[in-house]
C-alpha cells in the first residue's frame, strides 16, 4: 500500500465507521440499497460468522473506510469471505483485489485449506474478482416463493416439530457437507435472539425445515436441508407448510441447493426466483497446521 492508504485489521478501527462504508457499499446492490442499523449490525456480523480480528479494511489518510472484507474461520480448515465491498468512488482502485489477496494470504498461514463465499451470478463484477483469484463455483444457491392460494397435495407423512436447539444440533452432526453457511448450525443460532423469534423447527424423513411466522403472511424458512437427494420429506415439509399457512406467501430466500431440497419445492410448484447465488471455493496453500 502506498502512504495514501493503509490495511487494518476491522476490530482496529471504529465498528460505525466500518458499518457506514458496508452501507455506502451495498448502496447500489444489486437487489436493492442493503442499509444496516446500528441494532442490526451486531446480528448481520454473528449471522455471517464475521470475526472482526480477522477482517481487514482499507483506510485513507483521513480514516474513511474505503474497502472491507469480513472474513470467518469456520472451522475444520476453513474460511469463509463473508462479505466485501468498496465504495463506489473507491472501486476500480485495486483496494478489493488487494484486500482479497490479503485475507486469502492470512488464511493460508492460519494454516486453513478453502475459502468460501456466496454471490449473486449477475453480479458480474464481483464474480469477475472472485474468478480471477481462483473461486470456482461449488453449487447453485436459489430463492423460491409460493403465493397463497395455490392449490397443495396432501401430506402423506408425519411431521415432527421439533425446539430450536433441537434443529440446530440436527444441522451440527447431520455431517451434510457443502451447504452455504447461512444454512448451518452456527449461523442459524445466531438468529435466536432476544426479540429475533420465534423460530420454529419441522422435521420428516431425512429432512428438516427452519422457518418464521412471526408475520402470519409473510412465512420466511431460514433453512431447508434434505439429507437424502430423493428429497421426499422435503416435498413433504412443502406440503405440510402450505397447508398449515394456505394464505401467506412463503419464501425461501437464494440459499437452497436444489439437490438438498430445492427441487422438492420446485416440483410441490413453488416458483425459482429469477436471481440466484453461487457458493464458490477456493482451494487454498496451508502454510502450516491449522490451529
Ligand atoms: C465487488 C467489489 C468489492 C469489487 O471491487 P472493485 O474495486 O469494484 O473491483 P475491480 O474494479 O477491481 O473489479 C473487479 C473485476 O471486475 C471487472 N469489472 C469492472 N467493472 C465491471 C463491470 N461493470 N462488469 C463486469 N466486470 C467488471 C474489473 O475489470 C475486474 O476484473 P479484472 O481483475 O479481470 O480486471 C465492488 O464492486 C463492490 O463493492 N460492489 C458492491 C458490493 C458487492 O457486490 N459486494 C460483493 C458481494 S459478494
Amino acid at each position: 500500500m502506498t502512504d495514501l492508504y493503509d490495511l487494518r485489521a476491522a476490530d482496529a478501527i471504529d465498528g460505525e465507521a466500518l458499518r457506514e462504508a458496508f452501507n455506502a457499499a451495498f448502496a447500489d446492490y444489486l437487489i436493492g440499497p442493503m442499509t444496516v442499523t446500528p441494532d442490526s449490525w451486531p446480528l448481520l456480523l454473528a449471522r455471517q460468522g464475521a470475526q472482526l480480528a480477522a477482517s481487514r479494511v482499507v483506510v485513507d489518510r483521513d480514516g474513511r473506510v474505503l474497502a472491507f472484507a469480513l472474513i470467518a474461520p469456520i472451522g475444520a480448515g476453513r474460511s469463509r469471505l463473508a462479505t466485501m465491498g468498496a465504495r463506489p468512488d473507491a472501486r476500480g482502485g485495486g483496494h478489493a483485489p488487494r484486500l482479497l489477496d490479503r485475507v486469502v494470504a492470512e488464511a493460508e498461514a492460519r494454516g486453513e485449506r478453502t475459502m468460501e463465499l456466496e454471490v449473486f451470478a449477475r453480479n458480474e463484477r464481483a464474480l469477475a474478482l472472485y474468478r480471477s483469484r481462483g473461486f470456482e463455483p461449488v453449487a447453485e444457491l436459489h430463492g423460491y416463493t409460493r403465493l397463497p392460494g395455490a392449490a397443495g397435495a396432501p401430506v402423506e407423512d408425519r411431521i415432527d416439530e421439533f425446539g430450536l436447539a433441537d434443529a440446530v444440533a440436527w444441522l451440527e452432526h447431520g455431517g451434510i457437507e457443502g451447504l452455504p453457511f447461512q444454512q448451518t448450525a452456527p449461523s442459524i443460532a445466531a438468529l435466536n435472539g432476544p426479540g429475533r423469534g420465534p423460530l420454529k423447527a419441522w422435521r420428516c424423513a431425512g429432512a428438516q425445515v427452519i422457518f418464521s411466522d412471526a408475520d402470519p403472511q409473510r412465512v420466511t424458512l431460514q433453512a431447508l436441508v434434505d439429507a437424502d437427494v430423493r428429497q421426499h420429506g422435503a416435498r413433504q415439509l412443502a406440503r405440510a407448510l402450505a397447508a398449515h399457512y394456505p394464505q401467506a406467501t412463503l419464501r425461501m430466500p437464494q440459499l437452497l441447493r436444489p439437490d438438498r431440497g430445492g427441487d422438492a419445492l420446485a416440483g410441490e410448484g413453488w416458483q425459482t426466483e429469477p436471481l440466484h447465488q453461487l457458493l464458490l471455493r477456493r482451494t487454498l496453500v496451508p502454510k502450516r497446521a491449522a490451529g
